[in-house]
């Protein structure tokens, strides 16, 4: 299988932003780790961070013809804010899992409606970085 895992914006700070909240982990220390986890199962992922919007539609729209099986997302603040995100996802086809690495619903309110969760076919929050470990043990488990 083949996975594209999509950060959004401010997430190239972890590590430094508001470590109480996001943790210690750096973007470099997450990814690499969700990279041997798929090796270890003969899976391939591809790891892509923006802080702009219409970078993350353009990844999206490229995973609808590169073989891509599905998408593991975290749209940061996107998440709160972008039909277009959600309008790109609903034009591929396969899985989406989406991912915040804090619990969304215990923070402010307008943390606690998403768009991109009208199209997920999972959604995990308040794990850290292991939601996306979760999240890709989940795609995997499904294909097997
Ligand atoms: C986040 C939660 C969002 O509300 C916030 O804007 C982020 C990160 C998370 O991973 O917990 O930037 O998606």
């Amino acid at each position: 299988g083949k996975v594209l895992v999509l950060h959004g914006p401010n997430l190239n700070l972890l590590g430094t932003r508001q470590p109480e909240i996001y943790g210690h982990q750096t973007l470099a220390d997450i990814d690499n780790a969700l990279r041997e986890h798929a090796l270890l199962e003969d899976w391939e992922v591809n790891t892509r961070q923006s802080n702009h919007e219409g970078e993350l539609i353009d990844a999206i729209h490229a995973a609808r013809l590169d073989g891509t099986d599905a998408i593991i997302i975290n749209p940061a603040a996107f998440t709160h804010t972008s039909v277009a995100i959600l309008d790109a996802l609903n034009a591929f086809d396969g899985k989406v899992i989406e991912v915040h690495l804090s619990n969304v619903h215990k923070r402010e309110s307008f943390r606690h409606h998403s768009y991109v969760s009208l199209r997920a076919d999972g959604v995990i929050a308040g794990l850290g970085s292991q939601g996306y470990h979760a999240a890709l043990d989940a795609l995997i488990r499904d294909k097997r």
